[in-house]
Order: C-alpha cells, then structure tokens, then sequence
C-alpha cells in the first residue's frame, strides 16, 4: 500500500505563507476558529464556510467588487469610474461574452502551446540528460508569455523580459497587501501603482490598434472599448493571470513530491486531472476573496448591514474538507471555490488547470518520479509561492 506523507507537504505549505504574506498567515490562523462566519474587528466579515462564501459570491445584487472592501475598489482608483462601472454593469458581461471563445478548454491547450510549448521541450531534454531545473523561475516566465500572447503583446523575447513582466505585476500586487484593513489607497501606494501600471502597459497602445480578433486587446478594439478601459483590462489580465498561475503550478509539483503521490500518478495517469484539481484546492492561490456589502443581507443566520466588508477565506473553505489526495473525487460542496463564483468566476481556469497539467506531464514524462533538491518560499508577494524549487529527475 502507498503510504502518502501529509506532514511534509504541510510544513512546506505553512512555510509558503508565513514567508509570502504574514498579515495572510495571522488571518488564517485566527479563522481556523471563528467558525463558518464571524464579524472580526478592524476585517468585517469573515466567512471560512464554502456555501455561505458561494451565496455571497454568487448575489450581486447585495455584495459588490466595487466599493470599500471589494476587489474592484482597487482597480477603480487606479484606473478611473470607467472601470468601476465595467466590474458592477453591463458591460461586463459583454466583454465576457466577447472573450468567451479565448477561455474553452481547446482555445487554453493552443495557448499553453504556442505560448510555452518550445520551453517545455526545452525543459523535457534538461529532465533527460539529468540536470537539475528551477520549477519556479520556469512558471514566471511562462506565466508571462502566456498573458503576453493572450492580450496581443509580443510573445517572443527573451525569458528576461518575461521575468520583468511577471515581477511588475507582483509589485503591483504587493501594494494592495496592506489592503486587509481597507481597500483605499493612500496618495503614495497610488502614485507606485500607477508607474507600475505605465510599465506593464507598455506596448499596448500598439496593441489595440493592431493586435488581430483572436487577442484581448484585439477583441477590445472591434468591440470599440476605448485605449483607457483596454488599459486597465490589460493589466487586470496581467495580475489575474500570472501570479495565480505561477503559484498554482510550483505548489502543485511540489504538494504531489511532498505526499509521495507521484508513483500512483505514474501508475495511472488517468489520475491527472485529479492532482491538477487537489493541487488547486489545496494551494487555493487566491487564498482571500473581498466584497463590500452593497445591500444589507442576512447570511448563515447574521445580519450583514450596507457599507461593511466581507472577507471570503476560500483557503480555509477549501482545505477544511482534508489533505491533498489525488484519489479524491469532485468535491461538490466546494466545487471550484478556488476560482471563485458566479459572475466574476475566474476567467482563465481551463487557461491555468492546462498550464499545471502541462507541467507535471512534462515533470513525469522519463516514467519515473522527480526529486525537489532545494526550494525557497518566496518573500513578501501577496500570493504564497515558490521563489525557487530546484527538481530533477534521476537518469
Ligand atoms: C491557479 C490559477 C488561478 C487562480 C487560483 C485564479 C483565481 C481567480 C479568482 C478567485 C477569481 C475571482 C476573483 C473575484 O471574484 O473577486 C479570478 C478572476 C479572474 N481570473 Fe483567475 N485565477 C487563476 C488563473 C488565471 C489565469 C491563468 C487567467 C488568465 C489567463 C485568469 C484570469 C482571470 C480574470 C480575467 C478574472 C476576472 C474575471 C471577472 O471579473 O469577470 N486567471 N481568478
């Protein structure tokens, strides 16, 4: 019988978000307890229960992403009321329907292709000849490929310009850390996150007027949304793609090394979209999810008024239900928690289960498992990850 190793695998975790996100780290401690919702000073509302979190996520008409608390908030004082009104109206669901097409399953496995497959070969032949590779450098500059050639950006420099790319989007993640006591932004975190913006922006000017129809910026353009709300679209793709995804994929490799799940997937590689889906639960990358209250509403028995804020723990609504087990079925209390819910519902999810099976066929593709030989958690990043995880594969 395979013994499967938890302890390790939650060590790693636990370290994971001590090192990113203290403030994180302090939060999930203190929820373990408060139960399925509790109002918590200086926070708001704190929901650790998967139903109750899916009823916010899924009424809009009581909870918003604009508005103190919501994730919106932040995008509408960089980016102007224009954004503000795309998160919370009409044109939302328009731009969705839009891109629709972009986010199949089919659409994500020709994107991680063309966007990542020359690296994976690359990748594969270094696993081969018996080389030891860095897992998390890799997902940075592939996560930056992949939103490069998504929105219509070039796709084929260098991995340095790549590894820019990955790290202005985690500066700009990174101002909104303090951001668990209120979402308004002080003058000086406004004035960085805008010079973070200009840099990752920088060709989309170009972009929208000549990315072609099957680009973001391309589809921006014929559905005639105007440079700044492209903009501000650009960059939401930017942060929402990349560091997510990144995160999802090392934690991922290294939650089946660290349970010794690898033999059983190698076994049986119908097992695949099992470890993809428990490497997504249990990382949870997206540990937090905030809305304002819009209206007030009454949830899990308690009266939430207008004006306050609701702090979704999904990384605890998602854990509760046990250890990584890539023998657990489709779990339909939590269904894809880890993705959020309803009309704001992760965009990229075929995008990023695709991304992180390509990378554990390409880990497990000499038929034999790999070795984590070093790692690192990264510091101070609004999503726990890997700094460095340095895998080979034994010739
Ligand atoms: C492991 C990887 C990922 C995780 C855990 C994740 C998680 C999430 C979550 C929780 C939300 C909802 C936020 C909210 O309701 O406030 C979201 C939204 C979004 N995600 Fe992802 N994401 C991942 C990867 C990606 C990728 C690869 C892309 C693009 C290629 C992407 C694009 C988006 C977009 C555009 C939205 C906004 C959707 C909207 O507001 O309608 N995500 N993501």
């Amino acid at each position: 019988m395979i013994r499967i190793r938890y302890s390790a695998a939650a060590r790693h975790e636990a370290r994971l978000l001590w090192n990113g996100h203290k403030g994180l780290f302090a939060l999930l401690e203190a929820a373990r307890h408060t139960g399925p919702i509790a109002r918590v000073p200086r926070l708001g509302w704190v929901v650790t229960d998967p139903l109750l979190a899916r009823r916010v996520l899924n009424d809009h008409a009581r909870f918003g992403m604009v508005g103190e608390g919501g994730v919106g908030h932040m995008w509408a004082q960089l980016f102007g009321d224009e954004m503000a009104r795309f998160f919370g109206g009409a044109r939302h669901t328009e731009v969705r329907t839009e891109a629709r097409d972009l986010f199949t399953e089919e659409s994500a496995r020709h994107l991680v292709e063309r966007s990542q497959g020359g690296h994976h070969a690359a990748l594969a032949e270094r696993l081969a000849a018996g080389e030891t590779v860095d897992v998390a450098d890799t997902t940075r500059v592939l996560a930056g490929r992949l939103v490069s050639d998504l929105l219509g950006l070039p796709a084929d420099r260098p991995d340095g310009v790549y590894r820019k790319v990955f790290a202005a989007g985690e500066r700009l993640a990174g101002l909104a850390m303090g951001t668990a006591a209120s979402t308004e932004l002080a003058p000086g975190v406004l004035a960085r996150a805008r010079a973070v913006v200009d840099e990752i922006t920088i060709g989309v000017d170009e972009a929208y007027r000549t990315a072609g129809p099957e680009t973001i910026l391309g589809r921006c353009r014929e559905m005639d949304l105007g440079l700044p709300l492209a903009r501000g679209l650009a960059t939401l793709l930017a942060i929402a793609g990349t560091e997510t995804g990144a995160s999802g994929t090392s934690r991922t490799v290294a939650l089946l090394h660290d349970t010794g799940q690898q033999e059983a997937l190698l076994a049986d590689p119908g097992l695949l979209d099992n470890a993809v889906r428990e490497g997504l639960r249990v990382s949870t990358p997206a540990a937090v999810i905030g809305r304002h209250v819009a209206r007030d509403a009454t949830i899990g028995g308690r009266r939430l008024r207008a004006g306050e804020r609701v702090l979704l723990v999904t990384y605890l609504a998602t854990n509760n239900v046990g250890p990584f087990d890539i023998r657990r079925d489709y779990v339909p209390e939590t269904r894809q928690l880890w993705f959020g819910g309803g009309r704001h519902l992760c965009l990229g999810a075929a995008v990023a289960r695709v991304q992180i099976a390509r990378m554990l066929q390409n880990l497990l593709s000499q038929g034999r498992p790999y070795r984590i030989v070093a790692r690192r958690a990264a510091a101070r990043v609004l999503v726990p990850t890997y700094a460095s995880l340095q895998v080979t594969v034994q010739p």
